[in-house]
């Protein structure tokens, strides 16, 4: 039977999008079939997000490490990205749908960064489900741009030392202004966060799902939600229920 739509569904959710080539190994295609099919995996989870009302999807699409696989692969990738927004823009600004690029944009060469700035400001007004996309992003590097940042500040006197805080540290991260996710998924069975969102996901609920990118539907997404509605959220407090019991 198929599923009914989740209930607690999470404001925000990051997701690794792992095991494009284990898909195309195991059919004897080559890798970049799988990070095809993985683009086709990528609409449908924009769909349902969509749907079941999440309002933040973000995807690691490249991260800063990605560029030491084959130059014949990363360009593979970067060609699927720019096909991918060219393509579905329009669509996507039709749905309603924002997008936020996160990752490092100094040095991106070609014309990838032009067309991330157009998805992004073509987008800017929607009120519909943002789509944050993880390109060049690695969380180290985000978290030492903004430290870079502040110290500057510092250095220039326009910020005391004492004046970084938690707020101000988050607020000079590319993910400025959207919520931390409420549920960090990975697929392919494959147990690592691999430099994602690393401040962000302080409290984030993890999930392992054993299918391959190119198999998340419609299905594994919304058994994925349920899992997460089944989670009990402390954020280093105490259960409510605990809390009447011990008072
Ligand atoms: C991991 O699979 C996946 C990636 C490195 C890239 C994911 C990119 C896409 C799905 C396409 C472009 C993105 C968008 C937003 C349109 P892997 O190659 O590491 O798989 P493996 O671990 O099985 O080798």
């Amino acid at each position: 039977m198929s599923n009914p739509l989740p209930r607690n569904v999470p404001t925000h959710v990051a997701i690794i999008m792992d095991g494009n080539g284990r898909w195309a190994n195991l059919r004897g295609l080559p890798r970049t079939m799988g990070h095809r099919k993985g683009v086709e995996a990528v609409r449908e989870a924009v769909r349902t997000a969509g749907e079941v009302g999440i309002r933040y999807l973000t995807l690691f699409a490249f991260s800063s490490e990605n560029w030491r696989r084959p130059e014949a692969e990363v360009s593979d990738l970067m060609g699927l990205l720019k096909a991918f927004i060219r393509r579905d823009l329009a669509d996507l600004h039709h749905q309603n749908v924002r997008i936020r690029v996160i990752g490092d944009r100094a040095n991106l060469r070609g014309d990838i960064l032009p067309l991330l700035l157009e998805a992004e400001d073509t987008t800017r007004g929607n009120t519909g489900i943002t789509l944050v996309i993880a390109f060049n992003y690695g969380s180290r590097d985000e978290m030492t741009r903004a430290m870079q940042s502040l110290a500057l500040d510092v250095a220039q006197g326009r910020l005391s030392a004492e004046q970084i805080t938690p707020e101000r540290i988050a607020g000079r991260l590319d993910t400025a202004g959207i919520p931390d996710p409420d549920l960090v998924l990975r697929t392919s069975g494959e147990e690592r966060l691999s430099n994602f969102l690393l401040w962000q996901a302080a409290y984030s609920e993890l999930l392992f799902v054993p299918e391959l990118w190119p198999d998340f539907n419609r299905d594994v997404f919304l058994t994925a939600l349920k899992t997460y509605a089944g989670r009990e959220r402390r954020f280093g407090g105490l259960v409510p229920q605990t809390l009447a019991v011990g008072s």
